[in-house]
């Protein structure tokens, strides 16, 4: 078995495999319910006094599974910061927490939210929770309720103060200074320049990143007519489908700053992805409630029998894999021109071909011709072929690579990164 020991911000992990910030840290009843399954790690539902996001319309999930089965992971959700008052919560069920916690060998990581770049309504919350014995605390600066439908006061929570480097740095900063537990700030994907934010905030003195906040959403039930769940646009359009862009954003943050990344996952698969994109903890959230709770041991479980597999004996052996190879397709080498006739074709394997025709069905430039009936390989029309490659990923025989017309060398084989060929 691997050692999937890890430390994050210094404080030792059991497991880099854990559950971001929401209901399931808010109380420890479900706390347990999730360290039951052998999570490293809990963040704390989001802790705040805003008068507003504790008022969630119920109900509030809006499952979009019954619009297609490309959906079943995604969802909106009206549900906001933690629901109990937060004295409650502070003399009550956070000593439980982290009581739990301890037993169960999960390290918890507190969760608030002040008003905006007001640097003091943050303070008090991170001085309540280092006292309580929380020994990392994370800021919820990337929220995706644009307003919270509160009052106009408000209107900085959440999102807008994770997309401005200056703000993001001033209440960084203002609340590592107030305390001597490590403090992470959270990312919200609606940002464009996560680079220029992630170096405000590991500037400020920032000890990790949290990498990302859910996007805000709506949908129509086309049937009514009518929009689903509440007519509004509301926070959590959540779901497998965003890790690309998700993944994209981490990777800007992993190749501009030195201090962790806690990114997001689905499977375990995902986790060893993000683990290669050199993130230091891996959270589930949606996928626990699309999944259910089992989806946790069922992860961790598995990336443990997939290192063994790949004989990686720990988390540092595949920790930041990609990142030094991470580049803009600017800098990625071209055709000064790109010819006409492609230099690059695809090549199709006699032995493993099922002429099924899915290539010549899916060719976007009709240039894949099969006589199904006469079991013949496909043919490309080097003329009408711009050698993009998307028949290879679409092959369900893998009978498809790219290859370079004049050399035969091969390109493309469907499995990580093409050859440079120019
Ligand atoms: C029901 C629900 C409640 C959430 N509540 C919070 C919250 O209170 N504070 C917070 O920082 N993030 C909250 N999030 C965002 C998640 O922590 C996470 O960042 C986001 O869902 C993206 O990760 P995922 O793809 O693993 O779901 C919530 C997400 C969901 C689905």
């Amino acid at each position: 078995m691997a050692d999937l020991k890890t430390t994050f911000c210094g404080l030792e992990v059991k497991n880099p495999i854990g559950v971001t910030s929401c209901d399931f840290g808010g109380h420890e009843r479900l706390i347990r319910r999730c360290g039951e399954q052998g999570i490293g790690w809990i963040i704390g539902k989001t802790v705040h006094k805003i008068d507003g996001p504790h008022r969630w319309p119920r109900p509030f999930f809006y499952s979009l599974k019954r619009f297609g089965s490309d959906l079943k992971d995604s969802w909106v959700c009206s549900q906001m910061f933690h629901n109990i008052p937060y004295e409650q919560w502070l003399e009550k069920e956070l000593p439980k927490s982290l009581q739990t916690c301890k037993e169960m060998d999960t390290l918890f990581i507190g969760s608030c939210s002040g008003i905006g770049p007001v640097a003091e309504t943050w303070i008090p919350f991170l001085k309540d929770m280092e006292s309580a014995g929380v020994n990392c605390i994370e800021l919820d600066t990337g929220g995706p309720h644009p307003t919270f439908g509160a009052v106009a006061a408000h209107k900085d929570v959440g999102a807008p103060l994770a997309m401005d480097p200056d703000t993001a740095y001033a209440v960084t900063k203002a609340c590592v200074e107030a305390v001597n537990v490590p403090i992470i700030f959270k990312m919200t994907p609606q940002c464009v320049n996560m680079a220029g934010v992630a170096l405000a905030v590991e500037n400020a003195g920032a000890a990790a990143i949290s990498a990302n906040n859910a996007f805000y959403g709506c949908w129509i039930d086309h049937e009514t007519g009518s929009f689903y769940g509440v007519p509004a646009s509301m926070g959590g359009l959540i779901g497998r489908p965003w890790q690309l862009f998700s993944l994209a954003k981490i990777m800007e943050i992993t190749a501009t700053v030195k201090i962790p990344v806690l990114g997001g996952v689905f499977t375990y698969d995902d986790v060893a992805r993000h683990l290669m994109a050199n993130c230091g903890l891996v959270g589930m959230c949606s996928a626990v409630y699309s999944r259910g709770v089992k989806v946790l041991s069922k992860t961790i479980t598995e990336f443990d029998k997939w290192m063994d597999k790949k004989g990686y004996q720990e988390i540092g052996d595949i920790q930041g894999k990609v990142v030094k190879d991470f580049s803009y397709l600017r800098d990625w080498p071209r055709e000064e021109v790109m010819s006409e006739l492609t230099p690059i074709i695809p090549k199709f394997s006699s032995e493993k071909c099922n002429h099924c025709g899915i290539c010549e069905d899916l060719c976007p430039y009709g240039a894949i011709f099969l006589n199904r009936d006469a079991k013949e390989i496909p043919t490309a029309k080097r003329e009408y072929c711009f050698g993009c490659g998307w028949c290879v990923g679409h092959c369900p025989k893998k009978a498809i690579e790219m290859i370079h017309a004049d050399t035969n060398e091969m390109v493309w084989d469907g499995t990580g990164v093409i050859k440079q060929w120019v």
